[in-house]
């Protein structure tokens, strides 16, 4: 069990998907919580129910500026998460990896802090070995229209790895893959959501390309689960490390179960494949299993139901699905 009573945590991004539930479960342990965002994807409602909280401290800052606060433990999350966020403003989603992980690691150096990094599988580009292991080097394209992501994110992991060799900080980079559950954007066109909210509006399920590309998905719990068994491992433990599930669908794979699950009538069509867009991803996570004792547990059909109930909820709140029609 975590000895983490008094800890003062800091996690940007944490008014976000992961970030709202990562905040939840630090509070549960008794941590006191600085959660940090500039709502670009977050939203105050994913973290209200914690805001009663006297642990619990909300404040609105955008990482790519300076922060000066006093923690033990920064969880550096902030960053927009699906293609159709971080393109929104390439140069703003770049500037929030590096400047963000520069004033972060910044704020753990100055504490003496352990920092960890959101990094993604997204480092890995269009892999050409699968499934992928912490060492493949990854085949990203520099000047693609997805490359303000992936590489920011690889910066972001230099930088780490920088500060830890010549400063001693003390880092803990995850790779993270595919992660779907409750409090997911409904709008940001990541697969799963759309999925869902296609289905449950009784519009029509869109696959891009013929169907057969795989992804892999991790249910947020797991997640979390991983991100806090990698912050509490010993100090010689920095990472990088695949976080997700390794269980490997297609699209229309995850379409049918969608279908099933929400009883909808939704027809399945298909539009154009995106540029870049990987053909299979999935981790291996023989690091996270024999370094942190670490696997998930939620099997896909246990987690999609879960996330279906979380929207389900909130399609149905009046004007949502009405403001969508
Ligand atoms: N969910 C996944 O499947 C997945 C996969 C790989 C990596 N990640 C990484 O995990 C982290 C969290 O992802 P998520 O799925 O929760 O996405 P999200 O978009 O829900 O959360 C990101 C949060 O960061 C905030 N943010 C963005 N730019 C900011 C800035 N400049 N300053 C302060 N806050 C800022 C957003 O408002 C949001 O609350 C991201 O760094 C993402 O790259 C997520």
């Amino acid at each position: 069990m975590r000895q983490s009573a008094s800890k003062r945590v800091l996690v940007t991004g944490g008014a976000g998907f992961l970030g709202s539930h990562l905040c939840e479960r630090l509070l549960a342990q008794g941590c006191e919580v600085l959660c940090v965002d500039n709502y670009f994807t977050g939203s105050r409602n994913n973290v209200a129910h914690l805001t009663n909280s006297p642990r619990f401290e909300l404040l609105r800052h955008d990482v790519t500026l300076p922060l000066h606060v006093e923690v033990d433990e920064i969880y550096n999350l902030a960053c927009p998460a699906s293609p159709v966020h971080y393109r929104h403003d390439p140069i703003h989603t770049m500037k929030t990896s590096v400047l963000g992980a520069i004033n972060m690691l910044g704020l753990a150096k100055r504490l003496n802090a352990r920092i960890l990094q959101a990094s993604t599988s997204e480092v890995y580009g269009d892999p050409s070995v699968h499934p992928q292991p912490e060492t493949y080097r990854g085949d990203v394209n520099p000047i693609g229209p997805r490359a303000c992501y992936d590489e920011g994110k690889r910066c972001a992991e230099t930088l780490f790895f920088d500060y830890h060799r010549r400063h001693g900080v003390e880092i803990k980079v995850a790779r993270i893959f595919n992660t779907y559950g409750p409090r997911m954007h409904p709008e940001d066109g990541r697969v799963v959501s759309n999925f869902i909210v296609q289905a449950l509006r009784g519009d029509p399920i869109t696959i891009y390309g013929d169907g057969t590309q795989t992804r892999s998905f991790c249910y947020v719990d797991d997640l979390i689960d991983g991100f806090l068994a990698l912050m509490d491992s010993p100090a010689a433990v920095t990472g990088p490390v695949n976080l997700g599930n390794p269980g490997e669908f297609t699209m229309l794979d995850l379409a049918e179960k969608v279908l099933k699950l929400t009883g909808s009538s939704s027809r399945i069509i298909h539009r154009e494949l995106p540029q870049d867009d990987p053909r299979q991803r999935r981790p291996d996570i023989t690091v996270a299993r024999t370094v942190l004792g670490w696997r998930p547990r939620v099997p896909l059909d246990a987690g999609l139901k879960r996330t279906i109930a979380h929207f389900d909820a909130l399609l149905g709140r009046p004007g949502l699905r009405t403001a969508a029609e």
